[in-house]
Parts: structure tokens; C-alpha cells; sequence
């Protein structure tokens, strides 16, 4: 039996990028599709560098629902993991019709051409973004849903129309993964995540004050009903992210029937934790500034995970001082991130 073949959306993204190499290491292959709408094409090199082989890829954009189901009629694929997506909230509240047509476009064309090719197992990248306003914590996956941004409806929309599918045609198959917040880097600091502009996400901006891209970084409240005042987020590795989808997918393959899973740690952790730890991790200062809390911002929010490890056999392994160092790595070595590395 030739190993599982796995199609990745999004392929050279921060997450598919270090859940290629994980798919790899378990035995899968891979074949990987972009457009580079936010991504760099160095990263093909890297991961060529880190696997040992070149990578099979293809530069696409998914909502080209023709050229996917010309791949799809070219190669053996034995299940899809898509990832490709445009993720900024901020952005989205300004540009609302890209958003959906993109997100939903792509995942509209993937499901029709996995379909004109009786291809039925899909793992989708959803969010912890899909809850809201939490009502208690942990969150678990039964949790209320209510998305209050234009991506966080193209994910919840992106899971009902799983839901429909599934319900019309029980041969199809997916897995709702529910990320909280993905950080740190893969081991080697070669790939890691490279945001365009100013990061929206904590972590990525704590990098880049530390290297000294950006002078200090701005908290956004302080007065919120936490140990210290911070929002507190589940901050999660990408490498404990990417094992998360290897299991997903196995069970996927193994198994009969849809799920929907947590990924996160079940931790908290507060911003001016993050900011310590990291000051530690890079021995570097971390300025900061208490700004005003920013809207639609919740003052904490963490998962319960126990329905991944019953269901998956996974559990995050990593924790916030590896979060940090592995971030630092890669941050350090690649100051930059891609748009400067030497090897173009
Ligand atoms: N990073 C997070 O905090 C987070 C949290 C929850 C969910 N997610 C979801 O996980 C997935 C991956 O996120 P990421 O952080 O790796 O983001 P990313 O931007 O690094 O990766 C997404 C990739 O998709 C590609 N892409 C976008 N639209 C495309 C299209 N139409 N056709 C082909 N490629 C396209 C981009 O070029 C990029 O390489 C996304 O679906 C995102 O919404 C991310």
C-alpha cells in the first residue's frame, strides 16, 4: 500500500508549513498548493532543506475551482487538510467581500472538485475565533457559537457548510479543527511565522520589539478581570498544532464519521506573562506601553482540549518557555523573516 497521499491548502503558510514536515515524518505524503497571497515561495527551499527532498507543489489559488480540478484529476490524492485562508480580523471588518469570496470561495471550489473526484476526507482550519463572547471557560466544543467579524463568520459559515455536506452525503468526512492561539517556531529556526506589515497577534509583535524591528509594544488593557489585568489567551505551539492535525487526519482515514476538536492547551496565559517569558527566552528587554482596550477584544479565553486527547490520542506537550525560545530562533536568525534571507 503506497502511503497516504495528503493534499495541503495554504501549503506555504506558517501552520501547513510545519505541519508539512509533521505529515512527513509520520509517513504521509505531501503535495502542497498556494498563491503566495501571503506566503513566500522560500519556503519551498526551506522545507526542501529541512526534509531532505524537494517538495511537491503547485501555485494555485483555491477558488480557481477549474485548476483544482485539473490537480486533482493529474495526482493521487488520498485526503485534503486546507489551510489556505486570509486570517486578518481587522482586515476583514474593512474588506469584507474579499474575505468571504476568498475563504468561502476556495472552500466552495476545494469541496466541488474533491467531490467531482469522490475525494470525501477534508480537515478544515477553524478557530477559536467561532465562539465569541465565551459564556464560561474552558471552552468546549459545545460551547455557544457566535462569530463577530467577517472572518469569524467565513470560518463558522466555512464548519456549517462541512455540517451540510456531511449530512447529504454521510461518505463525506471532516475534521473541524478549533485552533487557539498558534506561536513559537519550527526547532531549526529555517521556517517559522513571517507576518506582512504590523503582527496582529501578540506574540509575532513581542518578536519583533525584541530584535529590535519596533520600539515597544502596546498592551491593550490592563483593567480587565484577570490575575494581572492582561487578556489571557491559550497560546498553543505549532508543532503541538501541527502533531494535532497528523492525528486528525489518521483518524480521519481509520475511522467512519465527522468531528470537530479544541486544539489548544487548556492554559492560559496572560500578556504580561508572555512578555516575561519571552524577555527570558531572548534575553532581550521588552518595552511596553498600556494602551486602551482594544473593541471586540475578550478578557480571557482558553480551551478545554479533553475532547482531542479522548478522541485523537493528542495533547499539546509543549509550554510557553519553548513557545518563546523556539519563536526567538527563529526570529533572531531571520530578522526579517523571509524577505531578507540570504539563500533567495
Ligand atoms: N494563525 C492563527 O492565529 C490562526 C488561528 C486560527 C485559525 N487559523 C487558520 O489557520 C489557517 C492557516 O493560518 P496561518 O496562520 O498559517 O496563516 P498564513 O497566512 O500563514 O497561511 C495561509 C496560507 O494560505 C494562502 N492562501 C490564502 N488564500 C489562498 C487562496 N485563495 N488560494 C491559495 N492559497 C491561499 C496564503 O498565501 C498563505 O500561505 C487559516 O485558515 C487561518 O484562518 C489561524
Amino acid at each position: 500500500m503506497p502511503a497516504p497521499r495528503i493534499l495541503l491548502t495554504g501549503a506555504t503558510g506558517y501552520i501547513a508549513s510545519h505541519t508539512w514536515l509533521a505529515l512527513q515524518a509520520a509517513g504521509f505524503e505531501v503535495l502542497g498548493v498556494d498563491n503566495f497571497a501571503n506566503s513566500s515561495p522560500l519556503v519551498l527551499q526551506r522545507l526542501h532543506e529541512l526534509a531532505g527532498r524537494a517538495p511537491a507543489f503547485e501555485q494555485l489559488d483555491c477558488t480557481d475551482e477549474p485548476a483544482l480540478r485539473a490537480l486533482l484529476a493529474r495526482e493521487r490524492v488520498d485526503a485534503v487538510v486546507h489551510f489556505a485562508a486570509l486570517k486578518a480580523v481587522g482586515e476583514s471588518t474593512a474588506r469584507p467581500l474579499d474575505y468571504h469570496a476568498n475563504n468561502l470561495g476556495a472552500l466552495l471550489a476545494l469541496c466541488r472538485a474533491m467531490q467531482g473526484r469522490g475525494i470525501r476526507r477534508l480537515v478544515f482550519s477553524s478557530s477559536a475565533t467561532v465562539y465569541g463572547r465565551p459564556e464560561r471557560l474552558p471552552l468546549a466544543e459545545d460551547a455557544r457559537l457566535e462569530a463577530v467579524n467577517p472572518y469569524g463568520r467565513s470560518k463558522l459559515v466555512g464548519e456549517q457548510i462541512l455540517a451540510d455536506l456531511g449530512a447529504a452525503d454521510p461518505a463525506w468526512q471532516s475534521a473541524v479543527l478549533r485552533y487557539f492561539n498558534p506561536v513559537g517556531a519550527h526547532a531549526s529556526g529555517r521556517i517559522g511565522e513571517d507576518p506582512r506589515g504590523t503582527p496582529n497577534n501578540l506574540m509575532p509583535y513581542v518578536a519583533q520589539v525584541a530584535v529590535g524591528r519596533r520600539p515597544w509594544l502596546q498592551v491593550f488593557g490592563n483593567d480587565y478581570e484577570t490575575p494581572d489585568g492582561t487578556g489571557v489567551r491559550d497560546y498553543i505551539h505549532v508543532l503541538d498544532l501541527a502533531e494535532g492535525h497528523v492525528a486528525a487526519l489518521r483518524r480521519l482515514l481509520d475511522a467512519p464519521g465527522s468531528f470537530t476538536v479544541n486544539l489548544g492547551t487548556g492554559r492560559g496565559h496572560s500578556v504580561l506573562e508572555v512578555v516575561a517569558a519571552y524577555a527570558a527566552a531572548s534575553g532581550r528587554d521588552i518595552p511596553y506601553r498600556i494602551a486602551p482596550r482594544r473593541p471586540g477584544d475578550v478578557a480571557a479565553c482558553w480551551a478545554d482540549p479533553a475532547l482531542a486527547e479522548r478522541l485523537l490520542g493528542w495533547r499539546a506537550q509543549r509550554g510557553l518557555a519553548a513557545m518563546c525560545e523556539d519563536s526567538w530562533r527563529w526570529q533572531s536568525l531571520n530578522p526579517q523573516g523571509f524577505a531578507a534571507a540570504g539563500d533567495a
